[in-house]
């Protein structure tokens, strides 16, 4: 880690359903930290769903609203970030994250978020013909973003308690070698 980095928050990036907002709230209460979840910060000021936004106003709407709220996240202190899995696949969100924050991927294979996502309907992404086919095309397309994290945790063969674990020791380790301000 690079002794000049600022890390007064962790921010996990990756695609959907790999665990970031749960990963989030269990390390947030562990830490005694924040937790903000940067879609739920878009609702809050869009009054309405990722869902309606994508429907009523558009996917570009939408990622604007998402750079307003990486931006103030600047502003964040002591606080861990869940992202949607859009943002950390835009190299300017990661380097505007990597000035306050630790950025943890966490990583599963196309075959493993298919899984977990299937039975889920309010991802406007996921609301196409082939969405299997779609998640591997788009997850191909993200990856060598999501590679620029600084740590990449492989959520699939391990359990919750182990990735929530690991992305501790992680951060802990992180703010060690950073200089913390
Ligand atoms: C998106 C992921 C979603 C949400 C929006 C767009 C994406 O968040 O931000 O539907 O582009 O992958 P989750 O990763 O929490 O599902």
């Amino acid at each position: 880690m690079n002794p000049d980095r600022t890390i007064r928050n962790l921010a996990l990036i990756g695609f959907m359903g790999t665990g970031k907002s749960t990963v989030g709230h269990a390390a947030a209460y562990h830490l005694g930290f924040d937790f903000v979840d940067t879609d739920r910060l878009i609702e809050a000021r869009a009054h309405k769903s990722v869902a309606d936004i994508f429907a009523q106003d558009g996917e570009e709407v939408f990622r604007e609203l998402e750079r307003q709220v990486v931006e103030d996240l600047a502003q964040c202190d002591r606080t861990v970030i869940a992202t949607g899995g859009g943002l950390g696949a835009n190299l300017d969100h990661l380097v505007s994250l990597k000035r306050h924050a630790l950025v943890v991927c966490l990583w599963t294979t196309a075959d493993v978020i298919w899984e977990r996502v299937r039975h889920h309907s309010h991802r406007p992404l996921l609301r196409v013909p082939n969405p299997r086919a779609h998640i591997r095309e788009l997850l191909a397309r993200r990856e060598p973003f999501y590679r620029q994290a600084d740590v990449l945790v492989n959520t699939g063969p391990r359990r919750l308690r182990d990735v929530i674990c690991h992305v501790l020791r992680e951060f802990a380790s992180a703010r060690r070698s950073a200089r913390r301000r």
